[in-house]
């Protein structure tokens, strides 16, 4: 039974960590969440708090702490509330951060993980999912991607998410008791319909729904589109955009096959339909009534044609798919935008570096 599992949430305070405990927690599971808040926000956590009317424990630390993380679990044992599984989101994420940057995405997204694997085998836990992206894929030998597909990515942040892959897989070959669920993400936008928790990026957002969201609320002038001379139906790039709440959902499946049984499993996380830039404008203002100004730009260095998901491992396997359309994802991520223009800092507890507990 779910209910009697506690899990450790590494990265939960951030865009789809949040998410993912809302749904966790509608599940039954208990949580302990661990985040180093530089990234993600403690009003998140106060607000899944609120939202799912369950309180859980929140304690600051970074992955890469191996003191802290067994101090956690040793904490959580001695409460008779063992973590059973960790679901680890933790890590570093921008692509061209990486590239300015790549020894902190090593050290954090792959030393981090070394850590923690280190600190769930002294403690005995051998159940983990884990947030990989479809990046690690790199440029399409064919479409959609499936699992299959060969393993090729091109800058430092989708190598750390292959890296510690390939760790994962040599972990569950060597230890036949470890289970290891790694999901490749597509390209999660949307928010909770709530409006109560969404994406709140620091700075100018490199991505594309966060960025037109910014322009539709008047905070940035005009979205530059990358490239209007692909070679896809109206020449700008396509993707597979995926609900949050969808995404959430996703890991909630991805656990229970995790808890079931033993082995190395990687499965993509992604509707199956592309949608391009121009189209997923059109979808924003026929949803939102607003129409966001843009103008052409070059290619983005890196940016690749068109990408999308074979989603039927997931459906087989872990018995999901996504539900929501590109409407949704546009309306969800619109509400949250609108009641909050300035993200989570405007509710007093800022996102970074204050204090104070959820
Ligand atoms: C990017 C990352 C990917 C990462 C994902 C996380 C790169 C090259 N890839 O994916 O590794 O896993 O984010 O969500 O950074 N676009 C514009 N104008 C903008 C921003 C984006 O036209 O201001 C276009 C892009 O060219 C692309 C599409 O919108 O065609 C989606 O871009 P984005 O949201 O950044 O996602 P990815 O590039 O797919």
């Amino acid at each position: 039974m779910a209910v009697s599992h506690t899990l450790l949430v590494t990265g939960g305070a951030g865009f789809i960590g949040s998410h993912t405990l809302v749904e966790l927690l509608a599940a039954g599971f208990d949580v302990v969440v661990f985040d180093n808040f530089q990234q993600g926000s403690r009003e998140a956590l106060r607000r899944v708090q609120a939202l799912s009317g369950r309180s859980f424990p929140c304690v600051e630390g970074d992955v890469r702490d191996a003191a802290a993380l067994d101090r956690l679990f040793a904490r959580q044992a001695e409460l008779g509330a063992p973590i059973d599984a960790v679901v680890h989101f933790a890590a570093l994420k921008a692509v061209a951060d990486s590239v300015a940057r790549p020894l902190a995405y090593y050290d954090n997204n792959v030393q981090g993980t070394l850590a923690l694997l280190a600190a769930m085998r002294r403690a005995g836990v051998s159940r983990l999912v884990f947030s990989s992206s479809a990046t690690v894929y790199g440029e399409p030998q064919a479409l959609p991607y499936d699992e299959s597909h060969p393993i090729a990515p091109t800058n430092p942040y989708g190598h750390t998410k292959a890296m510690v892959e390939r760790i994962l897989r040599d972990l569950c070959m060597a230890e036949p008791d470890f289970s290891a669920v790694t999901l490749r993400y597509f390209n999660p936008i949307g928010a909770h319909p709530s409006g109560r928790i969404g994406e709140d990026p620091h700075g100018a957002p490199d991505n594309l729904f966060p960025y037109l969201t910014r322009v539709a609320i008047g905070q940035l002038p005009e979205l530059r589109v990358f490239g209007t001379d692909y070679a896809t139906a109206d020449g700008t790039g396509v993707r597979d955009y995926i609900h949050v709440v969808d995404l959430a959902q996703g890991h909630v499946a991805a656990l229970r096959h995790a808890l079931s049984g033993p082995g190395f499993t990687a499965v993509n996380l992604g509707t199956g339909h592309g949608t391009s830039v121009l189209e997923l404008l059109a979808a924003f203002a026929a949803a939102t009534g607003v129409a966001v100004p843009w103008r052409p730009a070059p290619r983005r260095a890196g940016d690749i044609a068109a990408a999308w998901a074979d989603p039927r491992l997931a459906e087989r396997l872990l018995g999901w798919r996504a539900s929501r359309d590109i409407a949704a994802m546009c309306a969800d991520g619109w509400r949250w935008q609108t009641r909050h223009p300035d993200g989570y800092a405007a509710s007093g507890a800022g996102s970074g570096n204050s204090a104070g507990k959820p």
